[in-house]
């Protein structure tokens, strides 16, 4: 999928694919020296992380194993529930593990926060949060995120793994939707 198969769909590129390939880059450079002499369990928030983990966890040259969780937080709206509900646990035991929780973007933050208490509840050694994306919002929660791709507008974007009502994910950029997508 690319800019010409969304017609006036698009309105704004906010970040482009090769911004985000470079950002990467540098991510993965800091977590491979922060995570030296470790193996690291990388942990995808579905489904959106799903692009980010596959295009940071190859960058790594850092020992590490890969795990999910589903989370519920949006419904087909752009706003945040609030409500945190586990749909799909990790397969894995984290105690005494190095998670690195991989998200594709942090909003009101309030996903995360839970999902790292939960983590370090179940006996993890460190949980650290890297995230393509981060609003504006995020960052008054009281939530340290190691690793941050981008800071961007508080506006609803999709692409690169985010959705819209379930299309776009297989954006390759970041993008804002044009006014009427949302009318329909
Ligand atoms: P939070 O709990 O408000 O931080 O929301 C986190 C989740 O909401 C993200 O992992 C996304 O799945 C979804 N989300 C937040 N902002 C956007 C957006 O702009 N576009 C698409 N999904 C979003
Ligand atoms: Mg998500």
């Amino acid at each position: 999928m690319d800019a010409t198969d969304m017609g006036d769909s698009l309105q704004d590129v906010l970040v482009t694919a090769e911004q985000m390939d470079q950002r990467l880059d540098e991510l993965a450079a800091q977590i491979d020296g922060d995570y030296a002499g470790r193996e690291v369990l990388l942990v995808g928030v579905l489904r959106g992380a799903v692009m980010v983990m596959a295009d940071l966890s190859r960058k790594l040259h850092t020992p590490l194993q890969m795990d999910w969780m589903a989370v519920s937080s949006y419904g087909s709206g752009t706003k945040s529930s609030g409500v945190v509900r586990i749909l799909k646990d990790l397969d894995q035991d984290v105690t005494d593990r190095h998670v690195l929780i991989v998200e594709d973007i942090i909003d009101s933050g309030l996903t995360l926060s839970w999902l790292r208490a939960n983590l370090l509840s179940r006996g993890a050694a460190s949980v650290e949060i890297a995230t393509a994306l981060r609003k504006p919002k995020a960052v008054k929660v009281a939530v340290d995120v190691k690793y941050v791709g981008f800071e961007i507008p508080d506006e609803f974007v999709v692409g690169y793994g985010l959705d819209y009502d379930e299309q776009y994910r297989h954006l390759p950029f970041i993008g804002t939707l044009a006014p009427h997508v949302y009318e329909n």
